[in-house]
């Protein structure tokens, strides 16, 4: 562990760097459980880093696009900020609005991202568990969750996020990874000559606040439909109303498969590095978002996997409460590589 320096109130935050057998490594922080930085080789066996960041803790400290984090406690919109919960209407911050409409985004106004967590890192020196005791009310959720957020670097050229969560009373949760990739190793250019394919045949098309409609619309045939490899800046202009909505691709896709197995979600590939990364997990879904808001736009994208957006409110959608005794697991694997 090394000192990333201090909060405003005085309390240290911590950087730590994990590094695999192939000279792999990443650096990440207890303040947000944040991916500080990740560096993989190319087919040269050139290093470079492949996400986006800071290069100090005000940096994290200022963002508000969550480059990096671990969000919570409802990664993803909330319609209204509002959810019922055991006949008991509960009202969050409304900090984000699409379309001109509010909606809750991102856990709120402090969310995960902007907390210090505890670190402990693994005897091995593989992994490091950050822990946050979130109260209750914070933020307006009920109970007082316990959530733990696991990264670990293996010898496989894996980079695992792995989030756990018990709590007090039943609460809504979707803890989501945030960091924005580029796997060019240049960070000031943008993704679209990037390779995506999703194991994906059906989206959530979104109303003009980018609420889910409810609706799962087949990929076939539309800009959405990333079954094969296809280059991002192909179609991400196409007339298409989704897309139009969105101001880009920035939806949820269903994963095909079981949730709560570990199964593929996506491949992104990028031709002139030939740097590849593999996203294996076990939720519901996975956002893609191709960093449409970002100052230098569309420079990283993410790949989030997660429950639904709007989830809490949405009783067709997968179920988004954790109860006393129940447990939540989120498990993500990028799995890295060249071609
Ligand atoms: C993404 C979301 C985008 C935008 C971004 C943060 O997860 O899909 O719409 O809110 O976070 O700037």
């Amino acid at each position: 562990m090394e000192s990333y320096g201090t909060l405003p109130d005085g309390r240290e935050v911590g950087l730590y760097t994990l590094v695999n057998s192939h000279g792999l490594r990443a650096k990440v922080t207890d303040f947000g459980a944040i991916l500080v930085s990740m560096e993989t080789p190319d087919r040269d066996g050139t290093l470079a880093p492949i996400t986006l960041g800071f290069d100090t803790l005000e940096g994290w400290l200022k963002d508000d696009c969550y480059l990096g984090a671990t969000v919570g406690r409802f990664g993803n919109r909330v319609r209204d900020g509002k959810f019922t919960v055991d006949g008991k209407e509960y009202t969050l911050a409304t900090n984000n609005t699409p379309g001109g409409i509010p909606c809750h985004l991102h856990g709120g106004v402090v969310g995960f991202n902007k907390r210090l967590w505890d670190a402990q890192p693994s005897a091995d020196g593989h992994s490091v568990t950050f822990t946050y005791l979130s109260p209750d009310g914070e933020e307006g959720y009920p109970g007082n969750l316990t959530a733990r957020v696991t990264y670990t670097l293996t010898d496989d050229n894996e980079l695992i996020w792995e989030a756990e969560a018990t709590t007090d009373a039943t609460t809504p949760l979707n803890m989501v990874h945030h960091t924005y990739w580029n796997l060019g190793g240049d960070l000031s250019t943008p993704i679209l000559d990037h390779l995506l394919a999703l194991d994906a045949d059906t989206f959530l098309p979104t109303d003009s606040g980018l609420i889910p409609t409810g609706e799962k619309a087949p990929v076939d045939g539309t800009p959405m439909n990333f079954k094969e490899p296809r280059v991002i800046g192909e179609r991400i202009e196409a007339d298409f109303e989704p897309l139009h909505l969105a101001g880009g691709y920035d939806h949820c896709w269903v994963v095909n498969g079981e949730p709560g197995t570990l199964r593929p979600a996506a491949r992104l590939s990028h031709p002139g590095s030939g740097r590849v990364m593999e996203v294996i997990t076990d939720q519901p879904g996975i956002q893609f978002y191709a960093g449409n808001f970002l100052p230098n736009y569309r420079t990283g994208l993410c790949l989030e996997t997660q429950n639904f957006p709007d989830a809490p409110n949405q009783p067709a959608f997968p179920d988004s409460l954790v109860r006393p005794g129940e447990t939540y697991r989120h498990v993500m694997v990028h799995r890295f590589g060249v071609e």
